[in-house]
């Protein structure tokens, strides 16, 4: 054999070797999620692309319906046919929940070898645990108190962004005269519920929203703040269009972009809207607390439950993922897409935009002054049973012209007994 025959024979020999050690361990990592909006889809295809870059291959498993509620009811289906994916869009006390069945898988090794203890506050890595091990790996944090405005429609109307409930009354009153609809809303229970706990917060202030929907208080609920709460709520029902109901949230806020509305009340992953569709915040829109929340933060947290899985590729594939995760370069593009902030402490900001920067500076001020508050529409604060019937309680306040104030606020304190 010539030399050169001989190289060349030598070379492909050690491709195949190479090849063949990638595939043994290469895995696949079937993902769960609903990431299926403009901005959503966007940030899905990050974390798709990390996971890739490891030779790894990617099963989606998209469902579509904002807030998750569709995805959580397939993913039962799954688990219960002993057919969980490998990884999947929870969050919250829900993870225990999952825990508790027994089907999580403990990652605390990748936890351990990575530092997450350190890189992560401990509020958001006590929910990640299961009896002190890793069962959850966090994206990111998104604040949910936001109000989006389009600057142009509120210029034509004469309106000033509100920073207070009065002021967002005034506000929609003059853009209601201009013709522009003042509220984009979708009617779902829980955009319902986004706007119904900002309304909570702002009206009553983070001690009055930690009592009532965080620790489900029954003097709380059936308080004068409560009353006033569910007054000014509905109030607002008034200034969205009669086609709300059933209106995905990204739709909502595609009206706020064309400027066919003036105002959303949204976390920030509708951020992820205005930018996938090329807006430019403080010019194209502008980001501002929900009215008077400015001093308080209602943080919902995506993360991703590992489940047990059998194929040791997989297995190494699923633990690669949750690495992944958490490393610098992902929250950074992540993040960006997704509309929310990096989830690790000291993570750069540099590159985020002043609605980023503001949420960064007000998680951390905030979680010393004590109104850091779990949202309860995300799935952050309360057993999903109690979070169930307390926002199907709310919804059926917003969509009925006869339910009192009185009845509604009886209604949502027995649905807060929910076990
Ligand atoms: C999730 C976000 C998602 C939004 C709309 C929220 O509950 O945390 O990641 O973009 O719902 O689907």
């Amino acid at each position: 054999m010539s030399k050169k025959m001989f190289a060349l024979r030598a070379g492909a020999v050690m491709v195949a070797a190479m090849v063949s050690t990638m595939a043994a361990q290469a895995g696949e990592v079937e993902v769960l999620h609903y990431w299926t909006s403009g901005g959503e889809a966007k940030a899905a295809k990050a974390l798709q692309a990390t996971l890739q870059a490891k030779g790894h291959s990617w099963k989606d498993f998209a469902v579509a319906g904002g807030g998750g509620d569709s995805a959580t009811t397939v993913l039962k289906s799954r688990v219960v046919s002993g057919n969980a994916p490998a990884a999947a869009q929870i969050k919250g006390p829900s993870i225990q929940e999952w825990a508790q069945e027994g089907v999580l898988a403990d990652i605390s090794d990748v936890a351990a070898a990575n530092n997450w203890d350190k890189l992560l506050p401990p509020v958001v890595a006590n929910v990640m645990k299961y009896k002190g091990k890793y069962v959850a790996v966090p994206v990111n944090v998104h604040r949910v108190n936001w109000l989006w405005a389009n600057p142009e429609a509120f210029k034509k109307a004469g309106a000033k962004v509100p920073t207070n409930w009065d002021e967002f009354f005034a506000a929609a009153d003059k853009l209601k005269a201009a013709g522009i609809i003042p509220v984009a809303h979708g009617g779902q229970n829980w955009q319902d519920f986004t706007t119904f706990e900002s309304v909570a917060l702002g009206v009553g202030g983070a001690d009055f929203y930690k009592k009532a929907l965080v620790q489900l208080d029954q003097g709380s609920l059936k308080s004068d703040t409560m009353k006033k709460v569910l007054t000014t709520f509905k109030r607002i029902k008034g200034y969205t269009d009669k086609n709300a109901p059933g209106r995905d949230w990204n739709l909502a806020t595609a009206m706020v972009i064309r400027g066919e509305a003036g105002m959303q009340l949204m976390g920030d992953w509708a951020k992820g809207e205005f930018i996938a569709a090329g807006k430019k915040p403080g010019t194209d829109f502008v980001c501002a607390a929900a009215p008077g929340t400015a001093k308080s933060f209602t943080f919902n947290i995506d993360s991703f439950a590992l489940f047990k899985i059998k194929n040791e590729a997989n297995v190494k594939a699923q633990k690669d993922l949750a690495a992944a995760i958490l490393a610098p370069e992902f929250q950074e593009v992540f993040n960006l897409n997704k509309g929310s902030i990096p989830v690790r402490l000291g993570a750069d900001m540099s590159k985020f935009d002043d609605c980023a920067k503001l949420s960064s500076k007000d998680f951390v001020d905030t979680a010393k002054s004590g109104s850091l508050v779990p949202s309860v529409a995300h799935g952050m604060a309360v057993s999903s049973a109690a979070e169930g019937a307390i926002k199907d309680a709310v919804s059926n306040f917003w969509n009925s012209d006869k339910q009192t104030v009185e009845d509604a606020m009886a209604k949502i304190a027995s649905a807060a007994k929910t076990k």
